[in-house]
């Protein structure tokens, strides 16, 4: 996710576009960039880090044009420095473009028009656009931008100047939002209204497909084949904390929301459905030594070590090959044997967690092949990693992992049919597989829903301060991860333990009402789980569970149940986590606790 602003107007626009891409730093802030039409030629300022680097190399360059674009940007293609940052300029320098999303066929484009003689300087898919419309470009932009967009498969929200027009900006959305705001003489496109508020409340919205044409007094919006749409003009009723968080109450469930939209982004391009493959691009390098791996070690902390161990079952269930869970704090200090044939594979949102990297850097000094499996573009781990593949989940910013542990999921299970279909793994075991990995997005989806029914469960929990999460199986790892989330952001004590370990000491804790989440999903191990729901009842505890729809034996075994979807057994812990999430979120808010931000804790975990 990126941010992008672009003003056309009568007043300097640099200030405005600035401030702009400032209310959208929560959609991406790795590098900032803007580009003004000044005394007829394009000039541009851009900074890797956050809009305040950019505000510090700012002069007198774009002081006085008053049509200009802007960008905040979350790297996907290309690490965040300043050659990556956008705007991109065309070879000529005559055409300037900000992007948002993805160009699915980039690399492809790129080749030809390298053949036809354009020059690149970044490693962006954004880059190859500007230089497509410019090689289309015939003096007639909107016609340009038409033409060009055509061309691309992904997903695109842009901005388009050019100094041979140096009134006008252009603008097209697919899959990336974008609306114009409408003032007194100035017209502003942004990814969001939280730009746009302070200039004006009159808006209108953009749809896939379109694009718009704006200069200072007119703005103009039609299709890619160039037919008009006629647009109404809509108010703007929110406030700008409202704008920011899209109408949530907070980013955490924003981020919980967003699940079937950032599972998309993860998944898009890694599926062959027809050939049963995985396509997992940045492991192109080392493809021959992991075709050798004889054992994995997975490195992580937290909510990442939690994705580990599904990935371990997933690794040894589809890939058949020996695999570990380590804390990273743990492996960096044991000296570890790593044996030829070993892969380390180091899972982080941030990719700055200090004891994932240093478990890292121990496993490449002792001969490892080293992964990393991270969400942030550029990142330490990213980089000094031999391989690895981004989640592409766009930013988190609640502290609670939430979106990056399901994409995190999504790439171990696109990994382990990866290594698994050059191993054991046949072509219709995974084909069935990834079909059904291609339906999760809108089966989240539906999972969704169980919100307004965990929200009244949870407040008849609200005083509850010791609770216990179970699973077994796959689901093991996801009791640990329900109860690290209710923890975290509730202050509530909760364990999460696989459930037949209960009978070995923890369930001497259960008293009268005492809360316990049992994940009790269809599948292998379901006969047992409901055993183990009944030595929890025989003790007066409260069973809450996590079960399969159409299951009509769970309700008579619990006082409340959250149906998912029957899927099969591997992609199920993608469903299960979804009302664990819900919970710990509509407990936390219960207890009036600081969801986004909760006591002592730290969205990137830096130190020691
Ligand atoms: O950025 P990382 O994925 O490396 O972070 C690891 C943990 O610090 C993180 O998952 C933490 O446990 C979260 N607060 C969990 O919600």
């Amino acid at each position: 996710m990126c941010g992008i602003v672009a003003y056309a107007g009568h007043k300097p626009c640099h200030r405005i576009l600035i401030e702009g891409i400032k209310r959208l730093e929560y959609r991406g802030y790795d590098s900032a960039g803007l580009a003004v039409i000044q005394d007829g030629k394009l000039a541009l300022q851009r900074a890797a880090g956050r809009i305040a680097s950019l505000e510090e190399i700012l002069d007198e360059t774009t002081a006085h044009g008053t049509v200009g674009i802007a960008h905040t940007r979350w790297a996907t293609h290309g690490a965040p420095t300043t050659s990556n940052a956008h705007p991109h300029l065309d070879d000529s320098g005559r055409i300037a473009l900000v992007h948002n999303g993805i160009i699915e066929n980039y690399a492809a484009l790129k080749t030809w028009l390298q053949s036809q003689g354009k020059h690149f300087s970044s490693q962006t898919d954004s880059e190859v656009l500007v230089n497509l419309i410019s090689f289309l470009y015939r003096g007639n932009l909107v016609d340009a931008v038409q033409k060009a967009l055509k061309e691309v498969e992904g997903t695109y929200g842009i901005a388009v100047i050019s100094s041979d027009h140096p009134e006008t900006i252009v603008a097209a959305r697919k899959g990336s939002p974008l609306l114009v705001g409408v003032g007194e003489n100035e017209h502003i496109v942004a990814s969001d209204a939280a730009a746009i508020v302070e200039h004006t409340t009159r808006a209108v919205y953009l749809e896939d497909g379109e694009m718009v044409v704006i200069t200072p007094d007119a703005f103009r919006t039609i299709t890619l084949d160039n037919i008009t749409v006629d647009k109404e003009l809509e108010n703007i009723e929110f406030s700008l904390q409202q704008i920011e968080l899209d109408g949530y109450d907070h980013f955490m469930l924003k981020e919980i929301f967003e699940q079937p939209t950032s599972l998309e982004n993860t998944l898009r391009g890694r599926i062959d459905l027809q050939a049963g493959r995985a396509i997992l691009g940045g492991l192109e390098n080392v493809k021959d030594q992991l075709a050798q791996a004889k054992r994995i070690i997975i490195i992580a902390c937290g909510t990442a070590w939690h994705s580990g161990l599904v990935g371990e079952f997933l690794l040894e269930h589809l890939a058949r090959i020996p695999t570990e869970v380590e804390y990273a704090s743990e492996f960096r200090y044991r000296n570890p044997i790593i044996e030829p044939g070993t892969v380390v594979i180091a899972i982080s949102q941030s990719g700055e967690t200090a004891d994932t990297l240093a478990a890292l850097r121990e496993a490449k000094e002792h001969g490892a092949l080293a992964l990393g499996i991270v969400n942030v573009v550029g990142s330490t781990i990213a980089r000094e990693a031999d391989a690895g593949v981004y989640l592409h989940c766009g930013p988190e910013i609640g502290v609670a992992s939430t979106k990056a542990f399901t994409s995190q999921l999504a790439v171990l299970t696109l990994l382990a049919i990866y290594l698994g279909r050059r191993r054991s793994l046949d072509h219709d075991q995974a084909q069935r597989l990834l079909q059904s990995l291609t339906e999760m997005p809108a089966r989240i989806k539906n999972v969704l829903c169980l919100s307004d029914q965990i929200q009244k469960v949870a407040q008849s929990c609200l005083d509850r301060e010791h609770w216990l999460f179970l699973g077994r199986g796959y689901n093991y790892p996801l009791a640990l991860e329900g109860a690290l989330k209710l923890k975290e952001i509730s202050y509530a004590h909760a364990e999460g333990l696989p459930a037949a370990e209960m009978k070995h000491g923890p369930i001497a804790l259960i008293n009268k009402g005492m809360p316990t989440v049992f994940i009790a999903t269809s599948g292998s191990q379901y006969e047992k789980v409901i055993s183990n729901i009944e030595e929890v009842r025989a003790r007066g505890g409260m069973v809450l569970a996590v079960a399969t729809e159409n299951d009509t034996r769970i309700q008579t075994h619990a006082e409340a149940v959250f149906t998912i979807p029957d899927v099969p057994e591997p992609l199920s812990p993608l469903l299960v986590v979804i009302p664990l999430q819900l919970l710990a979120y509509h407990c936390a808010v219960g207890r009036g606790c600081a969801v986004d931000k909760p006591r002592n804790l730290a969205k990137s975990v830096t130190v020691e």
